[in-house]
């Protein structure tokens, strides 16, 4: 499991405005970790209702979760509350989604016989297959999660229709250490962010540039750029969430990695350049964010460079590679096998600045943006130009900007694979 601990940077509010969903707890340890994950979906504008067993409310009371929806919890069948008393048909024909969390392996192994003799069982049976997804975060002992029955059980529920989410690794509150620890409160909003965006570009391999580069001067001097990466990061999120395979390659940054993405370090241009150039024979889309340095002094001197008799120091400065040229002149992008894009920050100019990068640097499209207003910042304003011409997409934050790039870039995309122009 990737390392991701949410960046509230990259994460607009209000991403599940008009989102209900149904939260199901069952019995397990894991169960307090549920209640900052509901406060977690609240803060993020969804309605939640919770639905607990009486084994989930063992470990953490209905009050504690009633306090954190500000809804009534239900934990039986028998609720006299319903005026017809059908809890489990009510509960879920309006929800978008029913995320059980935590998902303890006895419960699991109920949902795959079809059994039904609790709520939160029966309210999963009688959901409407097309309409509700199902996710479910197991959470359980390293032995029990690597039980035959327990693998068995998620592979039938997934066949079933369910999204069973993925564990974590780590210490478990038993004493052992090794894999069944449920998902943290962040990766599980994010799964849920996910399941509502388009998956427009579902299989694809995408390959981001992000972040500034750092020349070397001497060991411990170096010349670099303001970029912080957060716009390529957040591009990197949204590919992931449209369904894509994300390899980002990142210069010196201090973001956390999007969750399901996998990150490669680099320090210098000439570093990026090898690391990118090593992804271009299986990617079907380059994204170059990369504030890369232009030049690089020509030999880092060995020690550090002293302030002394000998003046100012003076370096021969040498060119570094152009790699989202050289990636666009790959022979898979001119066979139209690798779609490339652009990044241009600019100071003036942005349009016809941008425009004739696109043009010199052979790119189908070219993202302008203005330098001092993007880095750092969490939100930003692009133009997006092709041959054809130009589009604004107007100030918002970077998060929604990637997301709406990447609908548009997927559209592109299909567009060229049907043979338009
Ligand atoms: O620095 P420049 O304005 O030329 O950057 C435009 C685009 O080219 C950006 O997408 C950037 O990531 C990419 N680039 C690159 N390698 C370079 C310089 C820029 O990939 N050496």
């Amino acid at each position: 499991m990737p390392n991701y601990r949410g960046s509230a940077t990259l994460r607009p509010m209000s991403d599940l405005s008009n989102k209900h969903i149904v939260l199901g707890l069952s019995g397990g340890i894991a169960c307090y970790k549920a209640a900052e994950l509901c406060r977690a979906l609240v803060k993020q504008g969804a309605t939640v209702q919770v639905v607990m067993t009486e084994a989930a409310a063992q470990f953490v009371t209905p009050v504690t979760m009633q306090a954190l929806s500000n809804q009534a919890v239900y934990v039986s069948q028998w609720d006299p509350r319903e005026p017809n008393n059908m809890a489990h048909i009510n509960l879920t024909r309006h929800a978008h989604a029913i995320l059980v969390a935590p998902a303890s392996a006895d419960f699991m192994a109920k949902l795959l016989h079809g059994r039904a003799d609790d709520l939160l069982s029966l309210m999963c049976l009688a959901r409407p297959l097309d309409t509700v997804p199902l996710l479910l975060a197991p959470a359980m002992n390293k032995e029990m999660w690597a039980h035959p029955a327990t693998q068995r059980n998620m592979a039938q529920l997934r066949q079933d229709g369910a999204i069973v989410l993925g564990v974590g690794q780590g210490d478990q509150a038993c004493g052992e250490v090794g894999d069944g620890r449920m998902l943290e409160p962040d990766e599980l909003l994010y799964e849920l962010t996910a399941l509502f965006q388009p998956k427009v570009l579902h299989g694809k391999k995408i390959l981001i540039s992000a972040g500034p580069t750092y020349e070397a001067m001497d060991p411990v001097r170096g010349i670099t750029n303001l970029s912080s990466g957060k716009m390529g990061f957040a591009l990197a999120r949204a590919a992931h969430e449209a369904g894509a395979n994300v390899q980002l390659v990142a210069g010196p940054v201090n973001l956390p990695t999007p969750y399901g993405v996998a990150r490669t370090d680099v320090r210098s241009a000439l570093e990026m350049h090898t690391a990118v150039m090593a992804q271009v024979e299986r990617a079907d889309i380059f994204i170059a964010t990369a504030a890369v340095a232009d030049w690089r002094p020509a030999q880092a001197a060995a020690e550090k460079i002293k302030k002394g008799s000998e003046g100012l120091p003076s370096f021969d400065w040498v060119e570094n590679p152009d790699i989202l040229a050289d990636v666009a002149a790959h022979p898979r992008s001119q066979a139209g096998d690798l779609y490339c894009v652009g990044f241009a920050a600019e100071t003036q100019y942005l349009q016809a600045q941008a425009q004739a990068k696109r043009e010199r640097k052979g790119v189908p499209l070219m993202i302008g943006n203005l330098g001092p207003a993007t880095f750092g910042q969490d939100d930003n304003a692009l133009l997006v130009i092709d041959a054809q011409g130009v589009k604004e997409l107007p100030r918002a934050a970077k998060l929604i900007l990637a997301r709406q790039l990447v609908a548009d870039i997927a559209m592109r995309i299909n567009t060229k694979n049907k043979g338009q122009t």
